[in-house]
């Protein structure tokens, strides 16, 4: 069982960042503050990267099971999902309204899918 709570409590800080400079770039609107956007995604990153090291190294010491995988590869699809689209928001370009809303709805899934697959990780 590695550091379960820590790694639980650091993913919560990632999200709460990433969340709350997510609103405040909503709230502010184009053309959007640059440190804002780039604290958001560099945070964003940073939390992916430590999610897939942290299945890494647990699948080193032992493998992971099915739905472990399919967790973490679930939540790693939806960070794609994530960054895709707001790449795609963050351009100075009009958008279909569908993208924004996918950006909106997208990080509540991950946040669900990165808490079911710590949830399944712990006492691993
Ligand atoms: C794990 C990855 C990410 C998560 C969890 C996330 C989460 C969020 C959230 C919660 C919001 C606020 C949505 C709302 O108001 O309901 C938001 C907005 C935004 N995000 Fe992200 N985001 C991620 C990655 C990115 C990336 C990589 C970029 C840019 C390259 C980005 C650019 C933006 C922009 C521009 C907005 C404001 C959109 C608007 O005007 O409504 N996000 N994000």
């Amino acid at each position: 069982m590695i550091t379960t709570k820590w790694q639980a409590i650091s993913a919560g800080l990632f999200f709460l960042v990433v969340f709350l400079s997510g609103f405040w770039l909503s709230r502010s609107g184009k053309p959007y503050s640059g440190i804002l956007i780039n604290v958001h995604k560099l945070v964003a990153l940073a939390a992916v990267v430590l999610f897939v090291v942290t299945l890494v190294r647990l699948n080193r010491i032992a493998a992971l099971g099915a739905l472990e995988v399919a967790g973490g590869a679930v939540t790693v699809l939806l960070a794609i999902g994530l960054f895709v689209t707001g790449a795609l928001v963050s351009i100075d370009h009009p958008m279909p309204p569908l993208v924004f809303t996918l950006h909106h709805l997208l990080p509540y899934l991950a946040l669900l899918s990165t808490a079911a697959t710590l949830y399944l990780l712990r006492g691993h």
